[in-house]
């Protein structure tokens, strides 16, 4: 049987998913050179929640992050997660910022792109395919998994088959919250092996205690990676442990890697997660409710905390209750950043109002009219009326890089930072979170008290890819 290769995930969705992507680039270089040699096909360490981070809480570059890693990473493909038109952030760019950050990620040592839309629309990932392309960058255009009487096989062969005819050099299946069975992943793999003639990536996590099994069952039928967490930042939140991967498919005597080193390394970063303990979630074990209504374990962890400082604890049932209602109302959307954010913030609206839509946000709003992209089912009709009858301010028109470059233009000017001008990196951070840039441009190393207050609330768990 064919070996899958493996991408190891511990720099960005290993980290992200146990200690709220906390991790500081200095944890991660003296281990790289070690990784580099382990064998690994790629290792995923930049992607959306990592950039803002960076930014928000760590005062790091993430550009210069990127930098860091790729001189030490000499043989192994670095690979980045990027939200289709959203980039990194949260809102659609122009076409000129996508190609731009593309063309620098590229530049500056990105060689897989994993490409995904949280609303699985075609439309929002083809023109992030065809820029890395142009840079000669692996595009992988990346299926959010989910469950629903709509996502049937046909649905994600269909897909699928969009994808690779977009121009995606690989798929990659992107199961964020541990939904996707044993049985039912051998099926779906072997019948996209059948009908793509591109590779095939298969990413799981083990909130539900599915993972070891899937994975097992993707390889069974013929996938061709596996993303997995070394095991010191492995399961609950977060993956399948590199070490138990490939102790399941290799014999001890036909193994390619080398389990030593891989013991040293999983060493280093138990020591490494050791001072990020304030960060850990609450989970133990295995979280089945994800299997039940669909609500992600990340996610939920904040909904608790948003009731208990509200006082609402209570209301905690009614809440996980809502979540996959106000889902079948919306057309049966996956839930992963963004959705999953407004999901989670229209539920808790309705269930402190009483009453569901009485009272709007914003971005629910939008979502229902399609503005983050064409929603995969059929939207209530009832609630259709209700969002129509809202007012509704205009979409306000993403910039170009033109346009943007005159803003920071007179920002550099304004603080003296005119070699910050010349620097297109600086201006991309700038575009992608101007008010986290302004901050991080102009303060000294002192922590704000609102840095502080956002640390607390534990803000990257709740980013769900
Ligand atoms: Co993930």
């Amino acid at each position: 049987m064919k070996y899958p290769s493996i991408t190891e995930l511990v720099l960005r969705d290993g980290q992200q998913s146990l200690i709220a992507t906390r991790m500081r680039l200095s944890d991660m270089t003296p281990i790289l050179s070690k990784l580099d040699n382990i064998g690994f096909s790629s290792l995923e360490m930049w992607g959306g929640a990592t950039y803002d981070c960076c930014l928000r809480f760590l005062n790091e570059d993430p550009w210069e992050r990127l930098k860091v890693i790729k001189s030490h990473v000499k043989k192994t493909q670095l690979q980045m997660l990027l939200r289709g038109k959203n980039l990194v952030g949260y809102k659609k760019y122009d076409d000129t910022v996508i190609d731009l950050f593309i063309k620098k990620s590229s530049e500056n040592g990105i060689d897989i792109f994993r490409i995904f839309d949280a609303l699985n629309d075609i439309n929002n990932i083809v023109y992030s395919i065809e820029c890395a392309n142009k840079y000669n960058a692996n595009s992988q255009g990346t299926i959010s998994y989910t469950t629903s009487p709509i996502h049937n096989e046909k649905y994600w062969l269909k897909l699928a088959k969009d994808i690779e005819e977009a121009g995606a050099k690989s798929l990659g299946i992107k199961d964020m919250a541990g939904l996707l069975k044993p049985k039912s992943a051998y099926e779906l793999i072997k019948k996209l092996k059948k009908n793509l003639s591109i590779p095939i990536h298969l990413h799981t996590h083990a909130t539900t205690g599915l993972s070891d099994a899937t994975n097992f069952k993707a390889y069974e039928a013929g996938v061709d990676n596996i993303d997995t967490s070394i095991s010191s930042f492995s399961n609950l939140y977060a993956h399948t442990a590199t070490e138990s991967l490939i102790s399941m498919i290799y014999d001890d005597n036909d193994n390619p890697f080398d389990m030593n080193e891989l013991a040293e390394v999983s060493d280093y970063f138990q020591n490494i997660r050791n001072k990020y303990s304030q960060y850990e979630g609450s989970m133990k074990g295995v979280d089945i409710k994800m299997l039940i209504n669909q609500v992600p374990g990340g996610m939920l962890s904040i909904l608790e905390k948003q009731l208990l400082d509200l006082n609402k604890s209570d209301k905690l049932d009614d809440l996980v209750k809502e979540i996959p209602r106000i889902r079948k109302d919306v057309g049966y959307i996956p839930l992963v950043t963004p959705t999953s954010q407004i999901i989670g913030a229209q539920a808790l609206l309705n269930i402190l109002d009483n009453e569901r839509y009485k009272n709007l946000n914003k971005e629910f709003i939008d979502l229902v009219k399609g503005d983050y992209g064409k929603i995969p089912g059929d939207v209530d009709k009832a609630l259709l009326k209700i969002v129509d009858a809202k007012s509704h301010d205009q979409t306000i028109e993403s910039k170009t890089v033109d346009q943007a470059r005159l803003h920071f233009k007179d920002f550099c000017k304004e603080y003296n930072l005119e070699n910050l001008y010349k620097s297109d990196t600086d201006l991309l951070n700038y575009i992608l979170f101007t008010k986290e840039s302004k901050d991080f441009y102009t303060k000294s190393s002192v922590v704000s008290m609102n840095d502080l207050i956002e640390l607390q609330e534990g803000f990257g768990l709740y980013m769900s890819d």
